[in-house]
């Protein structure tokens, strides 16, 4: 049995950050793709340099065609235009669908066998948007939003209660926008429930430091949008489904009737194997919960309407 090979297309700070994980990691081989000439080259050579220091057998192979991602068993796809200052993730959607359209047709082309995993925002939208194109099945198209969204609940749970970040479980539903519906009654530290630590008052403060995590990082940043936590969000499922490790995570798949919501990509609790997502796993939830979940649901096929597909 050889190596995996996984693909990465956009070699921008999440692709390139994400070939970093991965590598490191040793998920597999990595090839990176991007339109600019040199920077997926020089990112790779400069990745693999650090292998012997590091001491991780992985190539990593920078390109600005598509022939070297053939038979990828994964697919991860981070090209388009990321968020600056005072845009919201809807701004993107017009450059970012024509970028995704294409590189989707590319991708399947060489690897109709591979798992794609979605980056680029609208998040839900282009994950909708990979499905529809690629004709893959839904179990093979993912996008990553919620595992980000939780991790940053549970940093700022950590820093609130200054416990380890090991020791907290979270989960979220929803699209990947203001509109997100962390869940507190789904978490909890070491098994403790959340609201037996925390007052209400400074658990909706979290919640909603949580739904703007994404523009706090931009705000600071000024140019350019976070990458370290959401490459690390996206190799998450990647070695999920390449080490078959059937685990748990909020992920955005395409929906038929589950949560009551029908052809729209959402953020839900899935169970990710060699299979990609191996089921959906429907929480119950309170008539408050489930008032921001079709909230959010509406948010997000407003968006895929603008598709105009
Ligand atoms: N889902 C999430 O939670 C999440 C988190 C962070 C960022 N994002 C999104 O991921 C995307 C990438 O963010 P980033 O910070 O890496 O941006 P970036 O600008 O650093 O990188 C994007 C890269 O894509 C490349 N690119 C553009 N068109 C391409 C094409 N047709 N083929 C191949 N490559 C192409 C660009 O040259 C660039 O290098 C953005 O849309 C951003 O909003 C999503």
């Amino acid at each position: 049995m050889g190596r995996k090979k996984i693909s990465i297309i956009g070699a921008g700070f999440v692709g390139a950050t994400a070939a970093h994980w991965a590598a490191e990691k040793e998920l597999g081989d990595v090839v990176l793709v991007d339109i600019i000439e040199g920077i997926p080259q020089g990112k790779s050579l400069d990745l693999f340099e650090a292998s012997p220091i590091e001491g991780f057998d992985a190539k990593v192979i920078g390109t600005n065609a598509y022939e070297e991602t053939k038979d990828s068993d994964v697919v991860i796809i981070t090209s388009g235009i990321p968020r600056k200052p005072g845009m919201s993730r809807e701004d993107l959607l017009e450059i970012n669908k024509k970028i995704i359209e294409s590189v989707v047709t590319q991708v399947v082309e060489r690897s109709p066998k591979a798992i794609l995993i979605m980056v680029t925002n609208p998040l839900d939208t282009m994950t909708y948007l990979a499905f529809k194109r690629s004709g893959l099945p839904k179990q093979r198209v993912i996008g990553m939003a919620g595992i980000l969204d939780a991790a940053r609940f549970k940093a700022f749970i950590a820093m609130e209660l200054n416990v380890s970040v090991e020791d907290i479980q979270a989960l979220l539903l929803g699209g990947h926008g203001d509109e997100m519906v962390p869940l507190p009654r789904y978490t909890t530290v070491s098994g403790i429930p959340l609201a037996q630590l925390l007052p209400k008052e400074t658990v909706d403060r979290l919640v909603e430091r949580t739904r703007k995590g994404g523009g706090e990082i931009i705000n600071l940043l000024k140019a350019g949008s976070a990458f370290y936590a959401p490459s690390a969000a996206v190799v998450q499922i990647a070695e999920a489904i390449l080490k078959d490790k059937k685990r748990i995570l909020p992920c955005c798949v395409y929906l038929d009737g589950e949560y009551g919501l029908k052809d729209i990509c959402f953020g839900v609790p899935v169970k990710l194997g060699i299979g990609g997502v191996e089921s959906i796993i429907e929480l119950q939830l309170t008539d408050e919960e489930k008032r921001l979940v079709s909230k959010s649901a509406e948010s997000v096929k407003k968006s895929i309407m603008e598709l105009k597909l």
